[in-house]
This record gives C-alpha cells, sequence and structure tokens, in this order.
C-alpha cells in the first residue's frame, strides 16, 4: 500500500474552476477490481490507465488529487472459487490481493491509496453505512422465498443454483442466466434446480432482506442526472433506459457466509435475525472508495484529512468505471451518499466501453484475455500504457491488436517521439559538447516552433479535462512530429558546416521542445519521460505520482512545458535509446501465447492435448438409433433476443423442418442458405426460446469452441449411415 503522500490541507492557488464551480480538491476513484483473478488488459483500458492519466495530469498543475482504489474481495465468485479449489475465501482474495498490488505498481499506476474490503476499517465504514441508512428508514423489508441448500444449509445466491434453462432446455443453466440461449432467469423459473455446491435439491424457505426502495428515489436520481447533461453520451444513454424501464427496488443484504456481517442491534431493531446475512457486495463495495480514503487518512498520521475529499462540497468526486458498473455509481451509490447524508455526489463518471482482444470478446473462462502480469514479463509498461492510450474505447469497444500495438510503438514512440528526442540530444552531445547552445537570432522556422510550443499544453490539458484521453496523447504526440518535421527542415547536419549558429538555433529549440514533451507525456509515459529529463538533466518538475511530499513538490508543472526550460550552457545528460522496436518474432509469440491460453481452457491443463477426450465405445445398435439425413437449408434467420441461435427451415426431401441451432455466433444466416447439411431427424422436438425445433443441424466444433456445418453433397433426405 502506498500512503507517501501527506494530507497538506486545501494548498493555495490550485483551485480548479468548471462548469461554474470552483473545486480545492479532487478525488478519484477507480473501481475497486474483484480479488479472485489477474488484472488484464480490458480492466487497464476501461479504467485504471484513463484513471491514472488523469491523476497525473492534475498533479502537475499542482491540484490537491487524492486517487483512491482497492480489492473488492467480496462476492459469490470468490466464495465459488474457494470452495471449489478447497480452501478459505480469504486465502483467495489474499492471493489475488498481492499479485494485482503488484502488477499495478509495476504498470505505474499512482494510487494515493490502495485498500481491500476485508480491512477491519472497511468493515466498520460499511456497517456504520448501513446502520446511518437504517435508522433514517432509507431501507425497507421484505420477507421472500428463496432457494435454500438443505445439505449445506444455507441460501443459495442465484449464481449456486444450476439447473434446465426454461426456455431452451439447456441443462446446466445458471440461476440468474442461461449461457446457452442468453436469456436473464432468477433461480426459481429453473427445471430440476440443484445446488451447485451440494448438489442437493435445493428447497424454498423464507427470508427477510433489507431492500433498497429505489422506485421512490428515481424522481431524486432523475433531477439530478438531469443537472450532468456534460456527461458522456454512452453513460447518459444508459442511465436513461434504466429510468425509462423504471427502477426496481434492490435487496441491500444477502444470506452468504462471505461479507460484511449485518450488523446485530440494526437487526435487532428491525426484528430481524441477522444470523447469516452479510451485506450484499455491491452495496459494500463501492464503501469501499470510503474506507479506503480513511485508511490514507489514518496512514498519513491525519486522521480526519479524508473528511475534506468526502464532506467538503469544494471537492469533485470522479468515478472511473467500465459501462457494466455504471447503474451502481450514477444511480445506487449516489443514492445511497444522499440518503445518508453528509457526502459530496460524484461530479462526473466517465464510464469506458470494452476493449476486444484481435476482435474477440475478452472472456477470462475462455481464456481470452492477455494478462499485465505475463505482458510485464515481455514489454516495458510505458509500451501499453501508450498502445492502449490511443485506443481507449472512450465512445465505443475499441480492439485490442498486437500487429496495431507494434505499430503503434514502432511508428510512434520509436520513430517519432523517441527518434525525436535521441537525434536531437545525440546532436547536442556530439557537435555542442552536451551544452544548450543559445538562441541567438532565430528565424521565421524557429519562431513558428516555439509558438507552436506554447499552445500544447492547453490543447492537450482542454482533451484531459474533458475526458478524451486519446484526442489528448494524439494532441501531444503532434508534437512530437512538429518536432522531427521542424528538424528534417532545419537540416542541422548541413548548417552545421556552414552557419553554426543556424545549426544551434536549431538545438535549442528541439532541445525545448524535448523539454516540453517531457511533460507532456508525463501522464501517459512516466518512466520514459524520466529518462527524457535525465539525458536533459531538467530537474524541478512536480511529482505526478502520489510522493509529493517525498520531495516531488517541484516548482515547474504542467503549464510550464509552454515556455523553453532550458537555458543556454546548461549541461545535458547522457543519450540514451528511448524504445526499441517490437520485432515481428516477438508478436508472433504474443498471438501463440493468446491462442494457447485459450486452447489451455478449453482443455482444462496446459499440454497439447487440446483435442477433446474420447468418448466410451458405444454398441452398434445405439448408433443405428440415430436418424441422420441430409438436408438442404432453405431459410435462416436470427432468433430475437437470442446471442447464439439460428432458426433454419430444412428441406429433409419428403418434408421441410423448423429446426433451431446455436450457431448464430459462428456463422451468418446468409452463409448457411442454400447448404445441405446433415440433419438428427429423430431428435425428439423441443421448445426454444418459445419456437419448436424439430431435429438438430450436426455441427463440428474445433478446439477454440467455433462450430462449422457438416455437409454432404447427397439429395435432401438421404440417409448417413
Ligand atoms: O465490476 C467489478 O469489477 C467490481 N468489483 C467493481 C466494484 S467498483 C466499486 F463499487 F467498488
Ligand atoms: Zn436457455
Amino acid at each position: 500500500m502506498s500512503a507517501a503522500k501527506t494530507p497538506q490541507g486545501t494548498p493555495q492557488g490550485n483551485a480548479q474552476a468548471n462548469g461554474g464551480k470552483t473545486w480545492q480538491r479532487t478525488l478519484v476513484t477507480a473501481a475497486l477490481p474483484y480479488a479472485n483473478g489477474p488484472i488484464h488488459l480490458g480492466h487497464l483500458a476501461g479504467v485504471y490507465l484513463p484513471a491514472d492519466i488523469y491523476c497525473r495530469y492534475l498533479r502537475l498543475l499542482g491540484r490537491d488529487v487524492l486517487y483512491i482504489c482497492g480489492s473488492d474481495e467480496h462476492g459469490v465468485p470468490i466464495l465459488l472459487r474457494a470452495r471449489s479449489e478447497g480452501v478459505e475465501a480469504q486465502e483467495i482474495v489474499d492471493r489475488y490481493h498481492k499479485g494485482i498490488e503488484e502488477s499495478f505498481a509495476r504498470f505505474g499506476m499512482s494510487f494515493d491509496y490502495y485498500g481491500r474490503t476485508t480491512s477491519d476499517t472497511h468493515r466498520e465504514t460499511s456497517s456504520e453505512f448501513f446502520r446511518v441508512m437504517a435508522e433514517k428508514g432509507s431501507f425497507v423489508s421484505k420477507t421472500e422465498s428463496q432457494l435454500f441448500d438443505p445439505e449445506a444449509s444455507i441460501f443459495l445466491a442465484d449464481r449456486f443454483v444450476r439447473g434446465t434453462c426454461p426456455s431452451c432446455g439447456f441443462d446446466d443453466a445458471y440461476g440468474d442466466q442461461c449461457e446457452s440461449c442468453g436469456s436473464s432467469l432468477s433461480p426459481t423459473e429453473l427445471k430440476n434446480p440443484r445446488s451447485a455446491i451440494t448438489n442437493a435439491e435445493p428447497i424454498l424457505k423464507e427470508t427477510t432482506h433489507w431492500y433498497l426502495p429505489l422506485a421512490k428515489a428515481q424522481p431524486w436520481l432523475e433531477e439530478w442526472i438531469a443537472s450532468h447533461e456534460e456527461w458522456r453520451p454512452t453513460v447518459l444513454g444508459q442511465i436513461r433506459s434504466w429510468f425509462a424501464a423504471g427502477l426496481a427496488d434492490r435487496a441491500v443484504t444477502r444470506d452468504l457466509p462471505w461479507g460484511v456481517p449485518i450488523p446485530e442491534d440494526v437487526a435487532a431493531k428491525a426484528g430481524i435475525d441477522a444470523a447469516g446475512k452479510v451485506l450484499y457486495v455491491w452495496f459494500d463495495a463501492p464503501i469501499g472508495y470510503i474506507s479506503a480514503t480513511r485508511e490514507w487518512a489514518q496512514m498519513s498520521g491525519k486522521p480526519d484529512a479524508w473528511k475534506a475529499y468526502w464532506q467538503d462540497d469544494a471537492c469533485r468526486l470522479i468515478h472511473f468505471i467500465g459501462k457494466d458498473n455504471i447503474v451502481f455509481h450514477c444511480l445506487i451509490f449516489p443514492w445511497m451518499l444522499k440518503s445518508h447524508g453528509g457526502y459530496v455526489l460524484p461530479d462526473n463518471v466517465p464510464a469506458n466501453e470494452f476493449l476486444n482482444i484481435e476482435g474477440k470478446k475478452i472472456s477470462t473462462s475462455r481464456g481470452w484475455a492477455i494478462w499485465l502480469s505475463d505482458y510485464l514479463e515481455d514489454f516495458p509498461p510505458d509500451y501499453l500504457r501508450y498502445g492502449l492510450s490511443t485506443i481507449l474505447p472512450e465512445t465505443k469497444d475499441a480492439d485490442f491488436s498486437w500487429k496495431d500495438f507494434q505499430a503503434r510503438v514502432n511508428n510512434e514512440l520509436a520513430d517519432t517521439l523517441g527518434n525525436f528526442v535521441n537525434r536531437t540530444v545525440t546532436f547536442c552531445d556530439r557537435y555542442f559538447d552536451g551544452l544548450v547552445p543559445a538562441l541567438d537570432g532565430p528565424n521565421e522556422k524557429d519562431t513558428e516552433a516555439l509558438a507552436a510550443l506554447a499552445g500544447f499544453p492547453a490543447k492537450v490539458a482542454a482533451h484531459i479535462e474533458a475526458f478524451r484521453f486519446r484526442d489528448g496523447v494524439a494532441c501531444a504526440m503532434s508534437l512530437g512530429r512538429l518536432g522531427n518535421k521542424y528538424f528534417n527542415d532545419a537540416e542541422p547536419w548541413a548548417t552545421r558546416k556552414k552557419d553554426m549558429r543556424a545549426c544551434g538555433n536549431t538545438i535549442h529549440v528541439s532541445l525545448q521542445l524535448c523539454a516540453a514533451l517531457s511533460i507532456l507525456f508525463e501522464p501517459v509515459l512516466p518512466f520514459s519521460c524520466a529518462k527524457i529529463r535525465d539525458m536533459l538533466r531538467l530537474e524541478g518538475l512536480r511529482s505526478s505520482g502520489p510522493d509529493v511530499a517525498a520531495g516531488g513538490e517541484g516548482e515547474l508543472g504542467w503549464e510550464d512545458a509552454a515556455r523553453p526550460l532550458l537555458e543556454a550552457g546548461h549541461k545535458l545528460g547522457t543519450p540514451e535509446i528511448l524504445f526499441t522496436k517490437i520485432l515481428d518474432k516477438q508478436v508472433e509469440e504474443q498471438i501463440l501465447k493468446l491462442n494457447a491460453g485459450k486452447l489451455e481452457s478449453v482443455a482444462g491443463c496446459t499440454s497439447g492435448a487440446a483435442y477433446a477426450p474420447l468418448k466410451d465405445y458405444i454398441e452398434f445398435d445405439d448408433f443405428a438409433k440415430l436418424d441422420l439425413r441430409i438436408g438442404t437449408v432453405l431459410e435462416a434467420e436470427k432468433v430475437k433476443k437470442s446471442k447464439r441461435l439460428l432458426r433454419t427451415l430444412v428441406d429433409l426431401g419428403f418434408e421441410q423442418r423448423q429446426i433451431l441451432a446455436g450457431v448464430a455466433e459462428f456463422i451468418a444466416p446468409e452463409d448457411l442458405i442454400g447448404k445441405k447439411v446433415v440433419v438428427v431427424a429423430n431428435l425428439e422436438p423441443r421448445k426454444m426460446m418459445g419456437l419448436e425445433s424439430q431435429g438438430m443441424l450436426l455441427m463440428a466444433e474445433d478446439r477454440e469452441g467455433k462450430l462449422v456445418p457438416i455437409v454432404g453433397e447427397s439429395e435432401a433426405g438421404a440417409v448417413l449411415r
């Protein structure tokens, strides 16, 4: 945990005006990652990198900013994982919390504090929050029948119930969703339900819970959201669709053996037995931001310092999250803060969309992900910070591909930024003894370059302030391009031989551009910018990290990038290569690694044996029971509200059949029409998504789970033997 920053009260002169309001402080939170898996690129692009860029930028401006995050250590998936590994849930979260914190640190995340929701402070803060809300009458209690595992003696959370999907007949659907047809379910809808823990048949049993009456909160929430027209359209769009559907009351407690226990006195007052009840993970997790801020204050020796960030209207609260967290951060948590009273509400929630990898959705269960810790074994953090910052999913889902990453690093970091800095510093070292030449009678191009430089901090800042980080980074890189063009056009290698004064001017101006770049890129490339400043021996820049009190409080800041910072005669440091190009071979290795991750997850093992295991022998009579026919697909279309299903009409020669096939993710309907496919013609008809399927289309599933139809060039109705 890092707590190097000392609370200093309100620093002078760092107020920030925004939309007519003046802020003295900014509190930035980044969604607490679940401590049941490592960090991958989707997390970084969605939440942590933009939040880090924002905080580093604010610190360079000299603003009072606090960047808070931590591990989200409760919830059913953690419990499920612990049970499947046969260990305690605490062991799981201890393991992942440590790994996550370490890889964040190596990636340069500048958290002022990284906490965890199993800490004592969090337990106290969240129970107290619940108590205050209960005392204010912010909850209603409801008694309902829920599924209970009589063998394990616990109520079953939705994910703990498995059974047959009422829509498509898939026999291993979860209590909240069918992974086969995508239907949203409630556990009592499942046919043949069973407990995922003991396999026992669950029974219905009454249980009482606290609910947040969100239906009643809707008018206030609508009014509050209406005062934030400046939020991202994607965020407002999602919120409006929640409003249009009507907010439903939400249970904020659960019957689970893992979580923050319900305070017994509160339960006693409500006449409810608190035994076995905990706060719902989505109730306690956002309070984790508050507990982590309290811990930061305690560790800094000023236990009340957290209040200046949470309980003072002069503080601006910004939540960085992914789009799947919008409802919690834009509606539920603000309503909790408002009901509790005394807390600031978020001023903006710049939620990002999702990042895909090589054109496919990230899926940790299917092994389709790039893990931060793996990445850091092979490449420096700044390459990824840059690569991701150019493709952040700010307005729509974005795609990360290794080839694009290679191109960004090679063409932009190495050939543009790195090349410009390197050629400038090397030239100065070689021909000016490493001493900054004087600017002596600059020509028009020199003056123009310095004038352009003067406008850059404000231009990049405008993008960052508007949470347009991609544009901010592109703008900063355009200064690198400007530098290279200026250098090329000025031809210092030629003027060196005939006009040393002009040559000196070119190097002088180029060095000033390098100095500015080392500040403007600092939020994105903190490691490389420190190297640039070492090469330039540029000292005194305010720290962009949390170590402001540890000697990082320099006199130079963001706005100083607008002016020449290196005086004539200043001695530079030693030139060094900033960025090494990524080779094709390295990219190929990464793509192989990515695919290997997927194969491992399909095969469930780490060897090359990724093929589906052979089934046991069957009698010929068993095979003969199958009636396999050739059928011609006459029609094919997607089934509404289903991600997987296609409805086909198949001609078997003697009759036509409606057959549903779970292949929509792999085959476009138009590619199926006209194909002669193999049909299981005597499979008992069954209903899926309200439609009857009169047979099955045979498919071949490869090791990556991709399905292709099996075709046979014979007449429709031909029998397969
Ligand atoms: O979606 C998630 O990964 C959650 N763990 C985010 C929690 S954010 C906050 F509320 F703590
Ligand atoms: Zn289903």
